[in-house]
């Protein structure tokens, strides 16, 4: 019998701070009508100085943990979907291995920007499914509004920070777990959604790192456009893959970055709107946290139950994106 990689608990962290739409337009020159026509977010958390991936991704995994009921001790393997990691080396999965005391895992992070949790948990089933490791956490974090410029109404309307977590062990005899995972790339789009600072290309610090970006780029429209056809993409693979029709779907848990590009999604899947989870308009983007903390609210909302089917799909600078599709 093969083995498969089931979640066992999920939980989830997020800043207490609130900034809402109308917080924003007393800094740059928006409305909260114009950034709820076109993303739907109305508010997003925003992290305190102290508070970082490593903290909310600390939080998000002990909650998972304990929802679990194993011990830190139990863990083999802690993986965290992160570009906003505490420092750029160590990993963050590190610190939070320390902080939870998984004295026996191996910890590292995999950077996929908003597909970050798509990538992390593709990664820890295989190492699951392959028998080489019985019990994992997937952490997915970020706190992109440290990397926003505050005054370009472009970007600063769209990110918050949160993050999610899921324990996943390994099981024989059991039609739960990770059905299918797909994962998709293209660099040539690379250019389109950046963070060029800080890296062995610009380094801080090097004469020649002087004038470029220190906060995030983005092409909003091009970003929208690979959005709409790479979600749906996706998920289309993903259920043929699988063998499976959208109408097998019992929840579509899709990245929250806009509301339109969601609801693009959930039509060309002919989803009708009970079975699509929404929490953009409280969180706005929050990237690798995206996905779980989704899974967590949807969970903890009855919509989510033991033996349901949830789809999982995301899409992030890279160009990257992916879906997974889960019997919770
Ligand atoms: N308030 C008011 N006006 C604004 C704002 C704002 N916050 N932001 C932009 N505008 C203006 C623009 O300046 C532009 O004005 P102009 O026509 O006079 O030049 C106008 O609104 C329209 O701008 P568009 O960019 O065409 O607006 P659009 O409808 O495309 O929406 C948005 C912009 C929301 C950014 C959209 O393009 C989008 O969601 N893109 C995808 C972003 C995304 O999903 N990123 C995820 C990846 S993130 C990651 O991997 C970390």
């Amino acid at each position: 019998m093969s083995i498969r990689a089931v979640i066992r608990g999920v939980g989830h962290a997020v800043p207490p701070k609130v900034v809402t739409n109308d917080d924003i337009a007393k800094i740059v020159e928006t409305s909260d009508e114009w950034i709820v026509q076109r993303t739907g977010i109305k508010e997003r958390r925003v992290s305190a100085q102290d508070e970082t991936s490593s903290t909310l991704g600390t939080q998000a995994a002990q909650e998972a943990l304990k929802a679990s009921g194993f011990a830190p001790e139990d863990i083999d393997l802690i993986v965290c979907g992160t570009v906003t990691g505490d420092m750029i080396f160590p990993a963050t999965a590190c610190l939070i291995q320390d902080r939870i005391g998984a004295t026996k895992a191996g910890a590292y992070d995999v950077g996929a920007a908003c597909a970050g949790f798509i990538y992390s948990l593709a990664s820890v089933t295989g190492m699951i499914e392959s028998g080489a490791i019985k019990r994992a956490i997937v952490v997915g974090v970020d706190v992109l509004s440290k990397y926003v410029d505050w005054t370009d109404r472009s970007t600063c309307v769209l990110f918050g920070d949160g993050a999610g977590a899921v324990v996943l062990e390994g099981q024989s005899n059991t039609d739960r777990g990770v059905i299918k995972t797909v994962l998709l790339s293209d660099g040539s789009g690379a250019k389109h959604i950046m963070y060029e600072s800080g890296g062995s290309l610009y380094p801080v610090g090097k004469d020649y790192s002087q004038g470029h970006r220190t906060s995030i780029y983005m092409a909003g429209a091009e970003v929208y456009r690979f959005a709409v056809n790479a979600m749906g993409d996706a998920c289309c693979r993903a259920l043929q893959e699988a063998g499976m029709e959208s109408s097998d779907i019992d929840l579509f848990v899709p990245h929250q970055a806009n509301l339109r590009i969601i609801d693009s999604a959930a039509k060309r899947l002919e989803l009708p709107d009970e079975k699509v989870f929404v929490n953009v308009h409280k969180y706005g983007n929050t990237s690798g946290g995206s996905i779980p903390l989704g899974l967590y609210e949807a969970e903890k909302e009855g919509r989510l139950k033991e033996g349901m089917v949830v789809m999982t799909v995301g899409f992030g600078a890279g160009l990257v994106w992916g879906a997974n599709i889960i019997r919770w």
